[in-house]
């Protein structure tokens, strides 16, 4: 649960920028850290593929420099998906079509068919975007917009976890949905379904009741709330609620019951109508 990945500088010494970009009145989601997967789920020995906001993205292990690196999936020669290819014996990711092989900061350092004194694979034009990436809290996460902004932003993540990080068992899913990002945050922000929806696995009709979250802190780039009377009409107590936008929402809920649990839900925009959801649920026991 701790950064072990410095494919960028994140000791914030600078500047920190918010994410979404300067524009107050809009938020550019391609100016956030998204979360693509759990690294432990991730195979080092081949490529792995990922949409991110209707981008088709490949994760793959640079055995070299020793870090998970993402890139446009799209060969600059011919077109072809570099996450149907392989990393080869140097190191270097393969495109499986003819062969062009490209290293960790997107640099094409590869044509087998050239002749040896053509300079083709210096050319910008044969070199593959490479995004920014770090592992932070056991997931990997990749900042498709402006990579020199990448550094100065945030990574939207749990403090909890790392005030404590060993007393926690976590509870880690990982699905994608035909669903779009936002609905699935407002329903997770929408509490008064679960004795419905959930009657008789974490709910039950009978605690249908008004509900209530007072809004402590509001902006662009999220807010934080708290539900005075907490789930199941009060009996666990006070719960909290963050968003952190654009994806990442979390409830935090403390009672002699349970302990302290976290429901934490990352909601990945992959293309229109459809999401990777990233959901996970530290439980802390009190003994
Ligand atoms: S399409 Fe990738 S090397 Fe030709």
């Amino acid at each position: 649960m701790t950064v072990t990945q410095d494919a960028v500088n994140l000791d914030h010494t600078t500047e920190t920028l918010a994410a979404g970009g300067p524009d107050p009145e809009y938020f550019d989601w391609a100016e956030a850290w998204y979360p693509v997967h759990y690294v432990e789920d991730l195979d080092k020995t081949r490529p792995t593929r990922f949409t991110l906001l209707e981008q088709a993205l490949v994760i793959w292990w640079d055995p070299q420099a020793a870090i998970w690196r993402i890139f446009a999936d799209q060969c600059p020669h011919r077109l072809a998906p570099l996450s149907e290819g392989r990393v080869n014996e140097a190191g270097l990711l393969e495109c499986p079509y003819h062969g062009w092989a490209f290293s960790g900061s997107g640099t094409c350092e590869q044509i087998p068919q050239a002749v040896p004194e053509a300079k083709a694979n210096l050319s910008n034009r044969a070199c593959v975007a490479s995004m920014p990436t770090t592992v932070h809290q056991g997931l990997l996460f990749v900042y498709p917009g402006k990579s020199e902004n990448a550094e100065r932003v945030p990574i939207p993540s749990i403090a909890a976890l790392e005030e404590e990080p060993d007393d926690w068992v976590l509870l880690n899913t990982f699905r994608d949905l035909p669903y779009d990002a936002l609905t699935l945050l407002e329903n997770v922000l929408d509490a008064s379904h679960i004795p419905y929806t959930h009657h008789k696995t974490v709910g039950k009709r009978e605690n249908a009741a008004p509900m209530q979250m007072d809004i402590l802190e509001l902006g662009k780039q999220g807010f934080k709330g708290i539900w005075p009377e907490g789930p199941r009409k009060g009996k666990l107590g006070t719960q909290h609620t963050t968003f952190v936008a654009p994806s990442l929402m979390y409830h935090d809920l403390t009672s002699k019951q349970f302990g302290r649990t976290l429901t934490v839900v990352y909601a990945v925009p992959t293309r229109k109508g459809r999401m990777s959801v990233i959901r996970q649920v530290p439980i802390q026991v009190f003994l």
